[in-house]
């Protein structure tokens, strides 16, 4: 008899390495509702990995998927305005402290490298400053000191990606996440060549220490250069206006993504009316001009989707419960940690957080260098054996997320934890 393939077989085939470049697994995911997900074998999982963070209102929300099946049948992508998307757009910029106007474009990558472009164009100057261990999409200039395997002096940028012209690294500094003096030094002694200043202001699981932001804030003001919060993870996910407001600093510019497309590829770059100016040519010449074009840049489908989450998020106490229930979470595993004696603590905010194996503070990349990734490797298989799904080093909590979903996870850790 044929063989016929199985789907990780075909998967093998046809992708390299097996799989799309997201999840490293051979999970193959057939359907999702609410906070769980359904894999091709048919198991069931609570799902923390929500699709890497734009399913915060859960999958499948009914309101959403009303309003992606009123538009679908109208016509699924234009290249012109739409309605829905100036609405959209109208809706973010009186939602965050920094929008002033907005760009739509297709994902968190092309976000974070027009923002970096508009603030050279802007400033007229090459240079950018990023965070060791910040993540910022897949540009050449994105895409240095993500997760170096080597560690260089500050500010020297090591690239993450074979095929990135050498030249590039020239153009980027790199300083520790955390450390306000040193980035301050680092800009004021370079302030004439910079064009911009990117950070994740809550940075992959690290939350701001106090002052990092406001010393950012500060020094970037100082010289007029555009200071840019990546808020693809956190924008609409820490509060409604962001991390932001969150955390109570306002950038020059800011770059959206997942939660704002409601599972549809939408992301945008937003910010002060001066620096934005550079997308319109009759305002600022040929000279000042940043091209930027997107065939599905403010995709109708996406918008009515994005805007039907926003409002979901609008409502009174839709961020209280998601963020108490991720306290559960922390606390749960927090305590269960220490009783078992394990060198483990979390990391993060409620809504977005991870198990950390590793003992004192954990405030930047190299410190989490210190942790145990094999021991997390363990535990994380542990608790997808136990229908945990998340992914290699976050917890996503989902407003659509049950408290039956959160003693059931705990269980899960009580499991995993005597496992280890
Ligand atoms: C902080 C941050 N910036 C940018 C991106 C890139 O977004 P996308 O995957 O939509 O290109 C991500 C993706 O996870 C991200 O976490």
């Amino acid at each position: 008899m044929n063989h016929v393939p199985t789907l990780t077989e075909v998967a093998h085939r046809a992708l390299p390495a097996g799989h799309f470049g997201n999840l490293a697994s051979d999970l193959a995911l057939v359907e999702g509702r609410g906070g769980h997900v359904w894999d091709s074998e048919g198991r069931e999982y609570i799902d923390y990995l929500l699709g890497s963070g734009p399913m915060f209102v859960g999958h499948a929300h009914p309101e959403v998927t009303a309003a992606v099946m009123e538009q679908v049948p109208r016509g699924t992508t234009f290249f012109a305005n739409n309605p829905h998307g100036i609405h959209l757009a109208e809706r973010i910029v009186d939602a965050l402290p920094c929008a002033e106007q907005l760009r739509f474009v297709s994902s968190g990558s092309e976000a974070d490298m027009y923002a970096m472009r508009a603030a050279r164009a802007f400033r007229r100057r090459d240079k950018i400053l990023k965070f060791e261990g910040g993540y910022h999409g897949m540009s050449d200039h994105g895409l240095m000191s993500l997760a170096p395997k080597r560690l260089a002096n500050f500010p020297t940028a090591i690239p993450d990606s074979a095929g990135i012209p050498a030249r590039i690294r020239e153009d980027v500094l790199v300083a520790p996440f955390n450390d306000a003096a040193h980035a301050v030094a680092l800009i004021e002694a370079h302030h004439d060549e910079l064009g911009g200043v990117i950070v994740e202001p809550f940075q992959r699981l690290l939350p701001p220490a106090p002052g990092f932001l406001e010393a950012l804030r500060e020094v970037t003001a100082r010289f007029g250069i555009p200071l840019i919060f990546d808020e693809v993870v956190t924008g609409f996910r820490f509060a409604y206006g962001g991390a932001q407001s969150y955390y109570g600093v306002t950038p020059d510019l800011c770059t959206l993504g997942k939660i704002i497309g409601g599972g549809f590829p939408l992301a945008a770059i937003a910010g002060r009316a001066d620096i934005m100016a550079h997308f319109d040519r009759a305002l600022v010449g040929d000279d000042g001009f940043l091209m930027q074009v997107g065939t599905l840049s403010g995709n109708p489908v996406a918008s009515v989707a994005g805007l039907a989450t926003l409002e979901i998020l609008r409502r009174p106490g839709a961020y209280e419960g998601a963020f108490a229930m991720g306290r559960t979470l922390i606390e749960g595993v927090t305590k269960r940690l220490q009783d078992a004696g394990l060198p483990g603590q979390v990391v993060g905010e409620p809504v977005l957080f991870d198990v950390v194996f590793a003992e004192g503070p954990i405030r930047n990349y190299r410190d989490m260098l210190r942790a145990d990734a094999k021991l997390a490797g363990h535990f994380n298989r542990h608790l997808r054996g136990a229908g945990i799904l998340k992914g290699d080093s976050k917890y996503y909590i989902s407003l659509a997320h049950t408290d039956e979903d959160i003693a059931r996870t705990l269980e899960a850790f009580d499991a995993a934890i005597t496992a280890l």
